[in-house]
């Protein structure tokens, strides 16, 4: 998860939902065509708000203003400091820019689809997940995602990766999803092979992070 910097090229989106209520399916006069187009699995046009996916025990949704509180407690976790890309400090002015512009803006660029990870029944906030087009290669995208520290261990990564990378192999041209995990991230990895994905290979001094240089693994799994 990148926590902010939407990646500038590709994109996610960029039709109309022909079931979308209120919208003429036939007139696309206004609309830029599908970037990547939708492969062979699906001939529809994509949505122009965000997915609401659920199994019945989490939702995936758009970020809300309301999440801004838990949002910014789960940016404080070390783990979630250590093995993802949030700002450090993690504040709620972080948080606030997050939900309020930076996710909503990288939708509408068809860029990112940055989701936060609900419990259906209670509505408590459980962690994020997000899928980013990779620059230059608008058919690959890379998820990241995290659980709030209390919820951990109870299958919420992996049932939102899941919904996601079904979401996007169904309704998105994307055919790769990446995964890039830090070797030494035992839970991301679970979560990984936990959905799916195959590890590849290990990119040596790939990134820094905290004055680090880091190893990444890559994790992928193709729409079959
Ligand atoms: C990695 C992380 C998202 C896992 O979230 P989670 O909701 O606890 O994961 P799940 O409960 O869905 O677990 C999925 C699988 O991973 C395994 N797993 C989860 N945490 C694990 C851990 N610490 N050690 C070993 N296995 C672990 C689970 O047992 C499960 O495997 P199973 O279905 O075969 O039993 C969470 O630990 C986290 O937020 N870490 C900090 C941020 C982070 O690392 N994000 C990923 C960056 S690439």
């Amino acid at each position: 998860m990148n926590g902010g910097a939407p990646v500038a090229g590709p994109r996610l989106h960029g039709g109309v939902e022909a079931d979308d209520p209120g919208t003429d399916p036939s007139d696309h006069s206004t609309a830029t065509p599908p970037f990547p187009a939708p492969g062979p699995v699906s001939d529809t046009t994509l949505p122009t708000t965000p997915p609401e996916l659920t199994d019945g025990r989490i939702r995936v949704r758009p970020w809300r203003i309301e999440d801004v509180d838990w949002l910014t407690t789960a940016g404080q976790d070390p783990d979630v400091q250590r093995w993802t890309r949030l700002p450090t400090p993690y504040t709620r002015a972080d948080a606030e820019h997050f939900v309020g512009e930076v996710a909503p803006r990288a939708w509408d660029r068809g860029e990112a689809l940055h989701a936060a990870v609900t419990d259906e029944s209670t509505g408590d906030g459980l962690g994020a997940v997000g899928l980013v087009l990779l620059a230059g290669e608008p058919t690959v995208a890379e998820a990241g995602y995290y659980t709030a520290a209390h919820r951990r261990r109870r299958g919420v990564a992996a049932a939102a990766l899941d919904l996601l990378v079904e979401w996007t192999f169904t309704r998105t041209g994307v055919v790769r999803v990446e995964l890039h995990v830090d070797p030494r991230n035992a839970a991301s990895a679970a979560v990984a092979a936990r959905c799916g994905f195959v590890l590849e290979g290990v990119l040596r001094s790939r990134t820094e992070r905290h004055g680090e240089r880091r190893d990444v693994a890559i994790h992928a799994r193709l729409r079959p």
